[in-house]
């Protein structure tokens, strides 16, 4: 295992558009053990690959709280199915560390994917898992949460992007 460095925006690779996983062997499942523990070890609730400098459909997910036991989520070429419903999350990103913003999003995913050994499965989710699905998708279409945000908000974002770096 290992712990991968985490690209800042903009390097220009988060925007690229992920490739489809299609072999499911050891070395997807050593890339998939090395996201999780570069996402624990930042500490986030969520990276894609991309984030990594991977240009593949992956992406981790344990929104476990401190006090619960950790409970990771792996989604391999995921695929929305729906989405009803808004909600807000204030919603953070390891590619903009140390700022946050509030991002609109659906209330309500269900969303097809497949484990790291190429099961398929389907899962309903609402709340902050809802949010962390969409916003990790995003990530997979070189979709950053700068990009959801109203011309005010994406300034003072920046704003706050900048002053967590200086
Ligand atoms: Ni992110």
């Amino acid at each position: 295992m290992a712990i991968r460095e985490i690209l800042e925006f903009p390097d220009p690779r988060l925007r690229e558009v992920g490739e489809p996983v299609t072999v499911f062997d050891d070395s997807l499942r050593q890339l998939v053990e090395d996201m999780a523990e570069t996402m624990y070890d930042a500490p986030g609730v969520g990276l894609a690959a991309p984030q990594i400098g991977v240009s593949k459909r992956i992406f981790v997910i344990d929104i476990a709280g401190e006090d619960e036991p950790s409970d990771l989520m792996v989604f391999i070429n995921p695929e929305i199915l729906s989405l009803d419903g808004t909600q807000q999350w204030e919603e953070g990103c390891l590619s903009f560390p140390g700022a946050t913003e509030t991002v609109k999003r659906a209330e309500h995913v269900r969303v097809r994917a497949q484990d790291a050994h190429g099961k398929a499965f389907e899962l309903e989710a609402d709340g902050l898992l809802a949010v962390a699905i969409q916003h990790e998708n995003d990530h997979l279409n070189g979709v950053l949460m700068i990009d959801k945000l109203n011309p005010i908000k994406k300034r003072l974002f920046s704003r706050k992007v900048n002053q967590a770096r200086a």
